[in-house]
């Protein structure tokens, strides 16, 4: 939904795919807050999922996506926070269902593994999935009971 505002990040084995990604978000019309890393750099993947999560979490941001090298390391961290629930994509498929079943808010992925023609189809299509409700509306609230 064009409505929703993004908020994009990456350490520095995910910023090329992440400047790629944001231009094209942005370019659709999506309202698109990179909170870097700016440069290819070494930085610590740790804070910046920790910058894009604790803004989803609060709403300042409907949704979040974080690219590292394998953006395994960006899941586990967003996953620390409550009310995130973050997928690591490396398909479309995944993306579809992790929004109609799971009502995931933040999307990783990694520069290492996926593409990046992959990389804006998985976006495409788990920005434009709607989470279903109904029954996985009691298990996506069962997962913050744990
Ligand atoms: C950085 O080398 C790499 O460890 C990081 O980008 C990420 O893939 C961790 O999960």
């Amino acid at each position: 939904m064009l409505s929703e505002k993004i908020i994009i990040g990456s350490d520095h084995a995910g910023f090329c795919l992440k400047q790629q990604i944001r231009d094209y978000l942005i370019n659709k019309g999506y309202v698109v807050f990179d909170i870097g890393t700016n440069s290819a750099e070494p930085v610590d993947y740790p804070l910046i999922a920790k910058s894009v999560a604790e803004k989803v979490a609060s709403s300042e941001y409907q949704k979040g996506i974080l690219i590292c090298g394998t953006g395994v390391g960006m899941s586990i961290c967003a996953n620390r926070f409550k009310n995130i629930r973050a997928v690591v994509c490396s398909d479309t498929t995944s993306a579809k269902f992790s929004r109609e079943h799971n009502n995931t808010n933040i999307l990783c992925f990694g520069q290492r593994i996926v593409g990046e023609y992959l990389a804006k189809d998985i976006c495409d299509i788990w920005l434009n999935t709607q989470f279903k409700g109904d029954r996985h509306l009691k298990r996506v609230l069962m997962i913050d009971d744990l």
